[in-house]
């Protein structure tokens, strides 16, 4: 069992009062608290070794390297990748997969086919899109049950000798469903098809594992991971970023410039053009030094008893659905009470002090599935309590009752 209020203890933002209450923090979906550890990480590195990286000789500069590819020595084997250059530091998830969409667009042919879900973000849905605009790939969509899990029997009948890639999210930011994200991996690789895994939202709740998973691109960012906003990283399997052309033209990712001809660095520089998110990368690389001190888990047993807990008491309010009902479903929970405006709910809470999101949660497919026009999202991590559940289940029946 975790000790909660010494957990707490370690994030300064959620000892405040909001609108005179105390803060309830149900986002986690959309961003994570960041623990002191990871401020204080931010700050040393301005404080202490502030320089450019693999630029200078000189001995602050040398000292901002090591730190940063220690950081990404960490997300290797904190995500067990064969070689640290499989991974490449990227702005967050959505960059990660605007890299692999955008390198695509010049490998993809007339007539092949892309199969995304029902369920994914607008962040892997729009690059493919994009995509097959410019190369007249084919655009394809695993459907989704009620309980908002993938047809597995659809995805059976889409897959082809002209599936040239998939991509899913491992869970889905907006009902919290678990993709069986090994069982896609398999079956698309069978027809030869490689696969890109939206991780943004199981990197937090979950051990990942890519070698095991066996997917050729994974993609996560550190802001819902407790670490910095705008960094995070795409892992590759080597042979297949090889095979992708660089995405942004700069300084850093070269190896020669002539004005007839430039030839690439190695991975993972040929990816990483200009100057980074240094103390963002080294942070995020401290973010999972404070995940790991706490055990994976532990946070899953934690977040697993809020969903359970949460699921209980918010459906003790008549007129109340959740969306996402799958038994494999990580600690987010969307609802609606009839006839009354996502929006709303979520205004009145937040007078409460209760923080969560409302809208379509930029997953727009999802929201037609269901006829609705958006949800209230609360999402959990591992540093919130059942009494805060309590606190939100009472400011929803205020909510209600003001609205009715
Ligand atoms: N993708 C984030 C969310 O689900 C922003 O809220």
């Amino acid at each position: 069992m975790l000790d909660i209020t010494k957990i707490r203890a370690n994030f300064p933002i959620l000892h405040q009062q909001v609108n005179g209450k105390p803060l309830v923090y149900f986002d986690n979906a959309a961003t994570s608290q960041k623990p002191q550890l990871v401020i204080d990480s931010i700050s040393n590195y301005y404080k202490t070794i502030n320089a450019n990286i693999h630029r200078g000789v000189h001995t602050l500069s040398q000292l901002a390297t090591n730190a940063y590819e220690e950081a990404r020595k960490k997300i290797q084997i904190n995500f067990n990748a064969k070689y640290a250059h499989e991974i490449i530091f990227t702005r967050g998830t959505t960059e990660s997969i605007n890299l692999i969409s955008s390198g695509f667009s010049q490998l993809l042919n007339k007539g092949d086919e892309v199969i995304i879900s029902y369920l994914e973000h607008h962040s892997n849905i729009v690059p493919w899109q994009l995509v097959c605009e410019k190369s007249g790939a084919v655009l394809k969509v695993i459907p989704i049950n009620e309980k908002g899990e993938l047809l597995m029997e659809a995805f059976d009948k889409l897959l082809s000798d002209k599936t040239k890639l998939v991509a899913v999210n491992h869970i889905s930011n907006t009902l919290g469903t678990i993709n069986p994200v090994k069982e896609i991996i398999a079956k698309a690789h069978q027809v030869g098809a490689v696969v890109l895994i939206d991780g943004a939202q199981a990197a937090p709740h979950l051990k990942v594992d890519v070698q095991d998973l066996d997917c050729d691109f994974y993609c996560v960012s550190a802001h819902k991971m407790y670490g910095p906003t705008g960094i995070g990283f795409l892992y590759g399997k080597e042979a297949q970023l090889n095979k992708i052309p660089p995405y942004h033209g700069g300084g850093e990712m070269i190896k020669t410039v002539t004005f007839e001809k430039t030839t690439y660095a190695e991975l993972p520089h040929k990816f990483e053009a200009g100057t980074p998110n240094i103390a963002g990368g080294i942070a995020f690389g401290t973010a999972i030094d404070y995940i790991n001190s706490i055990g994976v888990e532990n946070i899953a047993q934690q977040e697993r008893s809020l969903l359970v807990y949460g699921t209980e008491k918010l459906l003790e309010i008549p007129g109340l659905r959740i969306y996402g009902t799958s038994s494999k479903k990580a600690s987010v929970i969307s609802f609606n009470i009839e006839g009354i405006h996502p929006y709303d709910i979520g205004s009145i809470i937040d007078k409460l002090g209760i923080a969560v999101r409302t809208g379509h949660h930029c997953t727009q497919p999802i929201m037609d599935f269901y006829k609705i026009p958006g949800t209230v999202r609360a999402s959990f991590a591992f540093y919130n309590t059942k009494e805060e559940i309590d606190a939100m289940v009472l400011a929803v029946k205020k909510a209600k009752q003001m609205l009715s």
